[in-house]
């Protein structure tokens, strides 16, 4: 068995990771997966573009740019499960046995689904205008990533928080309904890490690709200095004392050096350093530090056939767990193969013959009477008096020898009949469901076991 914890997160392959990804997301992933501790299970969450873009050659060059990103970056796919979510049809299969046990008013509090009909509405738009099943059921698809590999954290933005907590919803209704007592799914948490770096974009705001602020990744050298160069910053002249508290060209240098080299560049500022010259600073320091993976970035990229085998083994690796799970679940809802069907329910049977006991005692008149219980020790039968103990005797082993029961209803109970007479009856049940139960594990119970 194991202890270890089970980390994984998609990433959408709608974009090209740029410098805010990397240290918010991708850089904190890969030292994450490194703890002994970590199981980690990453992937490129391909399914979830789609239902954000419909342009085929955006998706496509996405997806290998982000899984050439992460290998870069330093992830070791040896000892993570690094996989594309639509190499997975375990997925999609999982994600229409959990959509049919969603509840539509969940899903109607989703804040992407809210926003788009809000926005809708507030543009005297028809609520449902231009908003797919797939926006609808974005997060049941995610509750399908996380259930299926139960997961137990789950790294994400805040915003993705809702999500996490609807995939508990779902896989908890799952096991109630299913699982007998059975949990097949652990219930995941969000990890939301308070200590990672949101980087500040060239304008000032949080980095990110809707406010076209971003500092590319591994483009190339001179893209990464171009953006560099528009940080904004104020108009201080060279020679006047900066705040590096203030600036957040400061900020995005202190997310890569470590604290000596950040306390030097504070003390530079406060010095009088240009911002000319702090940019070269800035730039220098992010190519060292990932100059070497944008190298090798561009080899990756260069050899895709490489990267398909990479991800196709992540795929078989992710399988190897996927499979056998989704067959459980298939058969705790009732996909089952015919033949396996009656294999269990001759197991079954075997199991409540041996497990089913009569249990003969004297009433304080000397009868003689006896009870058949099930295998959970629910009584199923109680005896009329026999005056004789050995017709007891005889009645049990008759009961047991294959013969066509003569099983009679009354009311909420039934009664077994054995020649023409009545020989035992059944305590009374709370509704007729239960009675005809109690009748079937009777059955079961008294059908001669074929060794
Ligand atoms: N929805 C996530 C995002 O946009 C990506 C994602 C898809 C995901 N499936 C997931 C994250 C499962 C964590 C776990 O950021």
């Amino acid at each position: 068995m194991t202890t270890r914890t089970r980390i994984l997160t998609g990433i959408t392959t709608t974009g090209t990771p740029h410098l805010g990804n990397y240290a918010g997301a991708i850089r904190p992933a890969i030292l994450a997966s490194r703890d002994s501790n970590a199981d980690s299970f990453y992937f490129l969450a391909d399914y979830h573009a789609l239902i954000k873009c419909d342009d085929p050659l955006r998706i496509q060059r996405s997806r290998l740019e982000i899984a050439a990103t992460w290998l870069a970056g330093g992830l070791d796919v040896d000892r993570v499960t690094f996989y594309r979510q639509s190499d997975i049809p375990e997925i999609p299969e999982l994600t229409w046995l959990l959509t049919c046990v969603a509840a539509k008013g969940l899903l109607n509090r989703a804040h992407a689904y809210k926003a788009s009909v809000d926005k809708n509405v507030e543009t005297g738009e028809d609520p449902d205008a231009g908003i797919t099943m797939g926006l609808y059921s974005y997060p049941v698809l995610m509750a399908a990533d996380i259930l299926m590999f139960n997961a137990h954290k789950v790294p994400v933005g805040r915003d993705q928080i809702q999500h996490v907590e609807m995939a508990r919803d779902i896989g908890q209704r799952f096991n109630h309904l299913f699982g007998k007592g059975k949990e097949f799914f652990t219930m995941p948490e969000a990890l939301i890490e308070e200590s990672v770096a949101t980087l500040p974009g060239l304008d000032g705001r949080k980095m990110s690709k809707s406010y076209d602020n971003t500092i590319p990744l591994f483009s190339s050298a001179k893209e990464m200095k171009d953006a560099i160069s528009r940080i904004v910053t104020d108009s201080r002249a060279p020679g006047e004392a900066k705040d590096p508290d203030n600036s957040h060209l400061f900020t995005l240098f202190q997310a890569f050096a470590t604290p000596a080299q950040a306390d030097e560049f504070r003390s530079e500022l406060l010095q009088g350093l240009g911002w000319g010259e702090a940019k070269n600073r800035l730039f220098q320091l992010l190519d060292s530090e990932l100059g070497e993976s944008r190298e090798r970035y561009h080899q990756l990229i260069e050899r895709p056939a490489d990267l398909e085998d990479i991800l196709q083994h992540g795929a078989q690796k992710a399988r190897a767990v996927a499979t056998p799970f989704l067959n459980e679940l298939r058969e705790a809802v009732g996909l089952r193969s015919f033949v396996a069907q009656t294999q269990v329910a001759a197991t079954t049977k075997k199991k409540a013959a041996k497990a089913a006991r009569f249990v003969s005692f004297r009433e304080d008149d000397g009868s003689f009477r006896f009870r058949l219980l099930a295998a959970d020790g629910e009584q199923l039968l109680l005896s009329r008096n026999f005056a004789d103990g050995k017709i007891a005797g005889q009645v049990t082993k008759q009961l047991q020898s294959g013969q066509a029961l003569d099983v009679r209803n009354q009311d909420l109970g039934f009664s077994v009949w054995l020649e023409g007479q009545c020989v035992g009856d059944s305590p009374a049940f709370a509704d007729s469901s239960a009675r005809d139960a109690a009748i079937e594990a009777l059955r079961i119970a008294l059908t001669p076991v074929q060794e």
